[in-house]
């Protein structure tokens, strides 16, 4: 049997018991109270006649007496009423037709279970002395008819709600039945291409919302799938990329020392020609080397598991030995250098792996180097940023980096250059090196006036530190 058809037997059962128990409670309660009101109302009768005829039996005019009680005969509810003297002679007697009067053998002025009337007596008393009795029977057999009839219409409307709560919970139970079939589906392919369509409005508020979240999170699947599928495709490309760049210099190379290296040849070239064929191998080596660097370098320090060094770096030992090498590269070509350390870095160090931060300034000057015209300065220097960061930087009088292109340069493989020996690496290697030591690179860069990027890295400076913080700025 289906969950849906055993929650609805269920309540439909529970619903009936509770109508039922609920009519039950309420008739018992009825009953009592119409039964109480009745005793009472008899009782007050009894002692009312009783008075009445205590008079009259006094003064002897028992005819009076049996006109008003005759009265009486119209209250429908009285079954019997009798009158007797002090003898037993009955003065007055009304029975209902089919009931017998004294033929119970209980106590009056107590009811009893089945009983269909009140049945009371009371002594007649006239100066102290018993004159009569007064004997008077209100039928209860109404009360019961009352219970009944109210037994009845409670019972029916128990059923009809009953009846009423079946019917809607089986109409909301289809409606839920659909809407989680639909849901079942949508959770079936939220991982497909496109999501089955679902009638419009169809959805109430709670299965709407879950199927508002299906399609949110079948959205962000897709789109995940996108960027997966992006990515591969990248580096697919990057692949194919990076092997036709390695084939210049490998042919660069092949071709001179082949040349270099063919006997007949090499007595055939003079010394400058000779010269000019080691250069080309020389440099296209050079290259090779860059290029496979730069792409182990970014692969090495995108894995995770990677630890750089952590070491204390005395930053100002550590620039001074940088500063020749790009000096020497700037100065090949044939562009103008500075070098200038702010003198309250004097005893200040940085933490972190100097052959990473060495490999970012180098990258730094390099690109300043290329995108800087002929007789272009370029400047290497630290300065302090604020009382705990330094500011290791590269600038230069070149093109700069144009507005629309500034979000993309630490991205991975993004270059404006046309050159082969660019991959796209630098900024990102560079961003990946600062992650990795709770830096970052801050870039200034007007376009056609020159361009400045900072290595943004913690510094501790403890003569400043002694000295009031002297280093602040
Ligand atoms: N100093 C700079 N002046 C002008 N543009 C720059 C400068 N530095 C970087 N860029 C721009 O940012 C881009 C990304 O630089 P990045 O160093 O990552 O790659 P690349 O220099 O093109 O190639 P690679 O560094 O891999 O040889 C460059 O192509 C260039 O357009
Ligand atoms: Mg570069």
């Amino acid at each position: 049997m289906k969950l849906r058809v055993k929650l609805l037997i269920a309540l439909s059962a529970l619903s009936l018991t509770f109508s039922l128990v609920m009519v039950a409670e309420r008739t018992l309660g009825l009953r009592q109270a119409m039964l109480e009101r009745t005793q009472d109302r008899t009782d007050y009768l009894s002692d009312f006649i009783s008075e009445m005829s205590s008079h009259y039996l006094k003064t002897g005019n028992t005819q009076r007496l049996k006109e008003i009680l005759q009265s009486f005969d119209r209250f429908k509810y009285i079954s019997y009423l009798q009158v007797t003297d002090a003898k037993g002679a009955v003065i007055y007697k009304m029975t209902e037709s089919g009931l017998k009067m004294n033929g119970k053998s209980r106590d009056p002025d107590v009811f009893h279970p089945g009983d269909e009337v009140f049945d009371t007596g009371r002594e007649i008393v006239a100066d102290g002395e018993v004159v009569g009795e007064v004997r008077l029977g209100v039928s209860v057999v109404g009360v019961d008819e009352a219970a009944a009839n109210l037994a009845w219409r409670g019972t029916l409307i128990g059923v009809i709600f009953t009846a009423f709560i079946t019917l809607a919970a089986w109409a909301l139970s289809i409606k839920l039945g659909k809407e989680l079939n639909w849901l079942l589906d949508l959770a079936e392919n939220v991982n497909s291409e496109k999501l089955p369509e679902l009638p419009s409005g169809a959805l109430g508020t709670d299965t709407g919302s879950i199927a508002r979240t299906l399609k949110t999170l079948h959205g962000r699947l897709r789109e995940e799938e996108g960027r997966r599928k992006e990515s591969d495709a990248m580096k697919n490309d990057f692949f194919e990329m990076t092997v036709h760049d390695l084939k210049q210099p490998v042919t660069a190379l092949k071709a001179s020392l082949d040349l270099l290296l063919n006997e007949d040849d090499r007595r055939s070239y003079d010394k400058r020609q000779i010269e000019s064929l080691s250069s080309i191998a020389r440099s296209s080596l050079a290259l090779l080397t860059k290029m496979i660097s730069d792409v182990l370098n970014t692969a090495k320090l995108n894995n995770p598991q990677y630890q750089p060094e952590r070491e204390r770096i005395d930053l100002q030992t550590f620039l001074n030995g940088c500063a020749p090498e790009n000096e020497a590269s700037v100065a090949a070509a044939g562009k103008r250098w500075e070098y200038a350390v702010s003198p309250d870095l004097a005893g200040c160090w940085i933490f972190g792996d100097a052959d990473l931060i060495r490999r970012v300034v180098g990258n730094l000057v390099l690109n300043a180097i290329q995108y800087t015209p002929e007789g272009g300065k370029i400047k290497l220097g630290a300065r302090l940023r604020d009382a705990d960061r330094v500011s290791i930087y590269v600038s230069d009088e070149g093109e700069g980096i144009p507005d629309t292109f500034r979000q993309e340069i630490f991205k991975k493989y993004s270059t404006m250059s046309r050159s082969p020996r660019n991959l796209g690496l630098g900024l990102a290697f560079c961003k990946l090196a600062a992650d990795r030591h709770a830096a970052f690179l801050d870039v200034k860069s007007e376009p056609g006036r020159g361009t400045e990027i900072s290595f943004v890295v913690p510094v501790y400076c403890p003569a400043a530190r002694a000295g009031g913080r002297k280093g602040e700025k």
